[in-house]
């Protein structure tokens, strides 16, 4: 095993053999261990995720991977921010390895093997970003057959990839409980994301009010209001913000994200939006 204990005070591993090897000497002990999945540029909210896999296992790894396959190549991945010091920094006593590979190490030369699933993908995110969810749940396959952990904990600030994720965990087999992390928030109810730090001082300002209306519309629909009407009322409230672009502001099945065929919610449902600011793509979610 030739962990890197050098650079940071927490050891990181860099190859699935050297993450195999301390995992594997933490099961000699009986102990459990929990994988949290991320690209980095950790906030607030990584942190809360990483604070659930300690309090329910022994052990913590916490994969830093701007993954190249999920996103799109009018995205954001050469820009995406990349701070594995300070992320390594903010670990500290909180994880017990980082398993920061590289791309030709997740992906070498000759690999050709996408996981790709129908049904859930499809609406939402999928329409916008159809490649995306083949990326996403290609990386998470090849991170937890890697890990083997107990446990893989992922934020429900993106909803739709927890079902995703889900789904393909239970129609493959894979051996591993998956969890969902609460959005963290800040103080005016933005959902903390990396990508907030694109925001200019206004964008900032009205990217506070997304969840606002995300409430009020699914209020609205709680209160009887058909969801078509309360969504289009908030599509309307959303652009008079000042986002540039409406994505989607859809009312859906929580788990399977189909729509409601009678226009109203007939269990247990989740409001779901993206949408544009200056540069920047948001989304948020929350129950209805
Ligand atoms: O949510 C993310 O940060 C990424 O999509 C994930 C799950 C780490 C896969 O690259």
């Amino acid at each position: 095993m030739s962990l890197d204990t050098v650079s940071y005070k927490i050891p990181v591993a860099r190859s699935a053999a050297d993450l195999r090897a301390a995992v594997a000497e933490w099961r000699k002990e009986g102990l459990s261990v929990a994988l949290v999945p991320t690209m980095g540029a950790l906030h607030d909210g990584h942190v809360s995720l990483v604070d659930l896999a300690r309090k329910k296992t022994d052990r913590v790894v916490v994969s830093i991977f701007v993954n190249p396959t999920q996103f799109a190549p009018n995205e954001d991945f050469s820009a995406y921010p990349r701070t594995e010091a300070t992320d390594a920094a903010r670990l500290e006593g909180k994880a017990d390895l980082i398993f920061a590979p590289d791309a030709a190490d997740m992906y070498p030369e000759g690999f050709s093997t996408t996981v790709s699933l129908t049904g859930v993908t499809e609406p939402l995110e999928g329409t916008f970003r159809p490649t995306h969810f083949a990326g996403v749940a290609t990386v998470v396959a090849k991170l937890i057959l890697r890990a083997l952990p107990d446990i893989a904990i992922f934020g429900e600030k993106d909803w739709q990839q927890l079902m995703v994720i889900r789904r393909m965990v239970t129609d493959l087999d894979i051996p591993v409980e998956i969890l969902g992390g609460p959005i963290m928030r800040e103080a005016d109810g933005l959902a903390m994301s990396s990508r907030n730090v694109y925001l200019t001082p206004d964008e900032r300002k009205a990217a506070g009010q997304l969840n606002v209306i995300l409430r009020e519309t699914a209020d609205a629909v709680t209160k009887g209001a058909p969801i078509s009407e309360a969504t289009a009322e908030g599509g309307k409230r959303i652009l008079a913000l000042g986002f540039s672009k409406l994505d989607y502001l859809e009312i859906r099945d929580a788990s399977s994200l189909a729509p409601f065929p009678d226009d109203r919610p007939t269990g247990d449902a989740r409001i779901l939006v993206a949408a544009k600011i200056g540069k920047t793509r948001l989304i948020d979610n929350m129950p209805v």
